[in-house]
Order: C-alpha cells, then structure tokens, then sequence
C-alpha cells in the first residue's frame, strides 16, 4: 500500500474508533482520542499503554515525561521519532492515570491490530507489558524483555510475520535506576535488529522461543 493509501486508512480507521463508540465512558471522560503519530510507512511500530495527561491535552502519543525519555532512548540509536510510528493499545486516557482494564484493552484490540495490519511493520516494540501480553498473553516482561521473537499475526484476510521486542515501559524504568539502565540497554540492540530483521536464524539467537499465532 502506498505511504498516501496507509495515511487514508489510517485516518479512517481513526474516525471508525468515534463512529464505532468503542469504550464511550473512556471517551466521556478523555479530552480526545489519542489515535496515533509518526510515519505510516515505517517498518518499525512502538506501542504503549494508553494515553496519559499531556497525551489526551495534545492528542499525540508519548508527548511527557515518558514520551521525553523515549525520545531521548531514539537520539541514543541515531533513530528520528518521525521515522517511526508511536501509538498505545487503549487510545482515550484512563482516568487518573489508572491502568487499562482488560475489557478496555480487548474493545481496543481489533483497532491496533487493524493498524499493523495497514502500517505492515517488520519491527513491533511493546512498551511494557500491556502491549506485550496483547500478542504473547502469558509472557513476563521481567523475563523476556529485550529479547525478539518472531511472530506471524493472522488478520482476516492476510498474515504478517514481524519481530516483536517486548521492553520495560519508559515510565516505570524512568525513576528507578536499574530498570533505566536495562531498558536503555535493551534499547541499544534495536539497529542490529533492524539490520538482521530478514535473518530468522540471527534475529532470533536471543529470543527463548518462536510462536505463531
Ligand atoms: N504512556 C503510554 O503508555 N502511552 C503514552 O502515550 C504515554 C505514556
């Protein structure tokens, strides 16, 4: 699909979340929906959790102080957060920050799913473990973060086969010092990634375990 056509049905896709009124107390409550940013026709896709208090006032992913930190973790890999596209499972804001319920995150999900399958990343970084348990539910982020497996997600009419990087959320590693490092750690791997993403053998010498679903 041409970098145009994904913006269209990207933007359509946007507009079925409103028309489609998924998660109507979320939206009463949001200020916007938090749909969203960076460039359709990248390979590589982060996802997060759900939008926070700047993110619902500007209405772009990843715009705190987690978003900062983020930002920071792109400069160290030379990578342009508007060479990547950014967004969360849960698209209107929990109030008061909570985490997303499971039924927030299941009324979301055909949503993102739709939104690879459009974008048709060959990299997806889960941000901490609500992104990550939406393609692998039973993993430990504690356990396999910074390590890739490849994954062939089934949509209904195609599939994909993509690398995914389960990583510690920016925002719980931000104040604690260890988790910092990892995470910045974990980070530094992504290039040979991105350089080896068409190996199985050597994208994988890390991961544990293959899955397909
Ligand atoms: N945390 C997230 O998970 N997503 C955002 O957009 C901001 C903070």
């Amino acid at each position: 699909m041409p970098s145009s056509t994904k913006a269209y049905a990207l933007e359509q896709l946007e507009q079925s979340i409103i028309s489609d009124k998924v998660c109507p107390e979320l939206a009463a409550e949001a200020t916007q929906l938090v749909f969203g940013d960076g460039d359709p026709n990248s390979d590589i896709v982060f996802i997060g959790e759900a939008p926070g208090k700047n993110e619902d006032k500007t209405g772009l992913p990843f715009v705190g102080a987690a978003g900062k930190f983020l930002d920071e973790m792109l400069a160290t890999i030379d990578l342009k957060r508007s060479a990547v596209y950014i967004t969360n499972i849960v698209k209107y804001r929990p109030p008061n920050n909570r985490d997303p319920l499971p039924a927030e995150k299941k009324a979301f999900l055909p949503y993102l799913q739709r939104q690879l399958e459009i974008i048709q990343p060959k990299l997806v970084i889960a941000l901490g473990r609500h992104a990550a348990n939406c393609f692998l539910p039973e993993l430990r982020i504690s356990e396999e973060h910074g390590k890739p497996k490849r994954l062939t997600l089934s949509f209904s009419q195609d599939r994909l086969t993509i690398v995914l990087l389960p990583l510690f959320h920016p925002a719980a590693a931000l104040y604690n010092g260890s988790m910092r490092q990892t995470l910045i750690d974990d980070f530094s791997i992504i290039p040979e990634i991105i350089n080896q993403i068409s190996n199985p053998e050597l994208v994988l010498r890390n991961s544990n375990y293959l899955t397909l679903f």
